[in-house]
């Protein structure tokens, strides 16, 4: 810690979730931090970014990047943070990871600060997770919920959007969406994809098929069964932090051309009687969510809508016709703050407050 107050380093500050954190932390009328120290690959060392109305200058990631520092934020692909965070930690730092490459580490802990903040303070690593995008768009309603009425199972539908892929999705899907702009693609098989190829648009995409006029039902990497692997992260990461270990989870992770902010349809079981109105009164109590629920009025959550905002907004909530005890709700959070830069940095506050 300096004169000023605890050091922060960002580490992946030049990326999709590293450039909204820097967005965050500009927006707040007050941080705890004496410093701000942002890091990347060598590629970017050099690179000056405006950080607080400072212009603070990148260095590439080698461990003395880490002497003095606090608490290390890191927003880089899993193999980095695996790497890496533990040599923060070695330097003195508590680090907070983005990544997926510690979250299902029995010895760290897995962390929605509205949810489970206290699992923050146990940490025998120095590490504490941040959980997927797609977890954590409805984490703060399943909580909420579950508090009050006792989740059982969970069924859900994704609708992903390219920028949870990083910045690599964001710009393919600008890119499709450029080289289709105002033609006719035409209704046969393939079209879409010849129309991207015929505009110089390679193979070489984040996605496995065309994003623009498409929906892709896939995620992440193959596991067994069939299942991807942002499936499997929807299901663990579930229950680690709502501390429900034989929850039901099943999910169809499915990507959608919207470049930030994903979408999910929830059909939720409880244990206790639930309706409709006893679930809207407990979501508007929860002060990081947006109660968006009037359809007869045409009020309800979109991504085009929930961008940028940080609460997660809750819409459609009905009770299942043949389920009992079983709600239906649509759910949207932007995934590059609430689902990855705010949620680290909510973590990050709190770490620095207890220094
Ligand atoms: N996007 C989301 O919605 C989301 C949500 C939750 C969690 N996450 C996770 O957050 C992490 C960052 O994702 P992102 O979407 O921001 O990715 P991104 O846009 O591709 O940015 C990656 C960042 O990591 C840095 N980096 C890459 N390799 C590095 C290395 N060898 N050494 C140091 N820095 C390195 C990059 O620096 P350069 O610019 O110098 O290459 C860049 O700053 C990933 O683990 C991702 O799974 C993402």
């Amino acid at each position: 810690m300096n004169q000023q107050g605890p050091v922060v380093a960002i580490v992946g500050a030049t990326g999709a979730v590293g450039t909204t954190m820097i967005e965050i932390i500009d927006a707040r009328p007050s941080v705890p931090w004496g410093e701000i120290r942002l890091v990347a690959s060598p590629r970017s060392a050099g690179k000056v970014l405006r950080v607080r109305g400072q212009d603070t200058t990148v260095q590439a990631l080698a461990p003395e990047v880490f002497d003095g520092v606090d608490v290390a934020l890191f927003d880089v692909p899993d193999e980095v943070s695996a790497e890496w965070a533990p040599i923060a930690v070695a330097r003195g730092a508590v680090a907070v990871d983005n990544s997926g490459a510690f979250r299902m580490d029995p010895e760290v802990p897995l962390v929605v600060p509205e949810v489970n903040a206290a699992d923050a303070t146990n940490r025998p690593k120095g590490i504490i997770a941040n959980p997927n995008c797609t977890t954590l768009s409805m984490m703060a309603a399943m909580g909420a919920l579950h508090r009050e009425f006792e989740l059982r199972e969970l069924v859900v539908a994704s609708y992903q959007a390219a920028s949870g892929a990083g910045q690599p999705g964001i710009d393919r899907l600008y890119a499709e969406l450029a080289a289709l702009a105002g033609k006719q693609v035409g209704n046969r098989s393939g079209d879409v994809a010849e129309a991207l190829r015929e505009a110089g648009l390679g193979s070489d995409s984040p996605f496995p098929a065309p994003l623009a006029l498409n929906v892709v039902p896939w995620a992440g990497s193959l596991k067994d069964d069939g299942w991807s692997s942002e499936e499997l992260k929807v299901r663990n990461e579930s229950r680690k932090i709502l501390g429900i270990p034989d929850l039901k989870v099943s999910a169809t992770c499915v990507r959608v051309p919207v470049v930030t902010t994903h979408a999910l349809a929830v059909h939720a079981t409880f244990g206790q009687d639930v309706s409709v109105d006893a679930a809207r009164k407990v979501l508007a109590a929860q002060p990081t969510i947006m109660l968006r629920d009037d359809p007869a009025a045409g009020e309800w959550p979109t991504p085009a809508a929930v961008v940028g905002e940080d609460p997660t907004w809750v819409g459609r909530i009905r009770q299942a016709l043949d389920f009992p005890n079983t709600l239906e709700l649509f759910v949207c959070g932007d995934n590059l703050r609430k689902g990855a830069a705010l949620n680290t940095y909510e973590i990050a506050e709190t770490v620095a407050a207890s220094l």
